[in-house]
């Protein structure tokens, strides 16, 4: 058995929100008393699109200590599990080339977040936007890591890592044994999709996953927002007429109001049914104000932490640097394993 390890990353591209938020960044801060971890800033990712919109030189380093500003603010400890940037552990890219000739074309054709991304012009899309799963599996095998809590939309891609993890193991078997005696080299890292918030939706429409890339600001809350935005964002979020059920079963055909007390259980560390407990019979008026309430006492502290962190650049990049070696100390021994497993 593989000891447990978690890994996961987050994109330095544009504004944290709160789907980042409740679907990552607090599942990462709640498994670091029963795991050793490892949280990434994946900047090699946020490269697979155009530069417009990553925003070229200056604005990646910027986002790159803004996340890991956000990832310390909400309560991952960096003196107790690596915090670190993907470009700065070589061992990443190197694994990557090697899953890039395990992966089949038509495991990466099948792959949705690749069509979403790419749109119709995908003859105009990166080979790194289509080979971009290869580099996530690279990303959490090159640390053997076991479990790696994301949101819901990754679900695919961690299915696409245990195949290749799978594959390589099958392939190399004898020369694994070989080289490091054991029957498979690399685990198969279970996915840890966990919560009430597992897929936060835009507050303008109840059917698209919130997202960075959303055109309308009003789809999203930051992480960065103030007070006032928070509450008006809340304010014209779009909901049904009709008041908040009692129940679950009730939530099932109103993605918009179930969208909306995910975001407050999540918020509040309560179930949905122990929400709609308290809310059931409410108009939609008295539960925003409630949520802006309860989103403006959660995220105020962190965006203040955050700013406070974005004056202090070097103390970021400390523990940046100190991670990327404690990083490489893992990393380069597997990688010299896989090395001899191949013949190179
Ligand atoms: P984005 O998807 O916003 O471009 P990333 O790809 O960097 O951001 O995702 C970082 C983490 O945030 C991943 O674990 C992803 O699953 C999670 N995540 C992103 N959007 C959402 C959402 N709307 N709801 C829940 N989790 C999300
Ligand atoms: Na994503």
């Amino acid at each position: 058995a593989f000891p447990q390890r978690v890994f996961s990353g987050v994109q330095p591209t544009g504004n944290l929100h709160l789907g980042n938020y409740l679907g990552a960044i607090t599942r990462f801060v709640a498994l670091q008393d029963d795991y050793d971890c490892i949280y990434c800033v994946v900047d090699m990712h946020a490269i697979t699109q155009a530069v417009s919109v990553w925003g070229g030189p200056e604005e990646l380093t910027k986002s790159t200590r803004e996340v890991t500003a956000a990832f310390i603010a909400s309560g991952i400890d960096p003196e107790k599990h690596i915090v670190f940037n993907q470009s700065q552990v070589a061992e990443h890219a190197e694994l990557a080339w090697v899953f890039n000739c395990v992966a089949r074309m038509g495991w990466l054709n099948r792959m949705t977040q690749f069509k979403e991304k790419a749109g119709k012009h995908r003859e105009n899309a990166s080979v790194g936007l289509f080979a971009y799963p290869n580099l996530m599996a690279a990303d959490i095998l090159v640390y053997r890591a076991t479990h790696v809590p994301v949101g819901e939309d990754q679900k695919q891609h961690l299915e696409l890592a245990r195949d290749i993890a799978q594959k390589f193991n099958t392939d190399f078997a004898d020369s694994i044994r070989r080289v490091s005696g054991e029957d498979e080299f690399f685990p198969l890292p279970e996915p840890l999709i966990q919560g009430p918030a597992t897929r936060v939706m835009s507050l303008r429409d109840g059917t698209k996953k919130m997202s960075k890339s959303d055109p309308s600001d009003y789809s999203r809350i930051n992480l960065t927002d103030d007070a006032d935005t928070i509450a008006q964002k809340i304010r014209k979020a779009k909901t049904d007429p009709e008041p908040l059920p009692g129940e679950e079963d009730g939530l099932e055909p109103r993605p918009e109001a179930a969208n909306l007390v995910g975001i407050y259980a999540a918020l509040a560390d309560r179930s949905k049914a122990d929400v709609l407990a308290e809310f059931g019979g409410a108009q939609f008026s008295t539960f925003k104000t409630a949520l802006a309430d309860l989103s403006v006492a959660k995220l105020a502290p962190i965006a203040s932490e955050m700013r406070r962190l974005r004056d202090d650049p070097g103390y970021i990049d400390s523990v940046l640097e100190r991670g990327a070696g404690q990083a490489r100390d893992i990393a380069g021994p597997v990688m010299r394993n896989v090395k001899d497993i191949i013949g190179f």
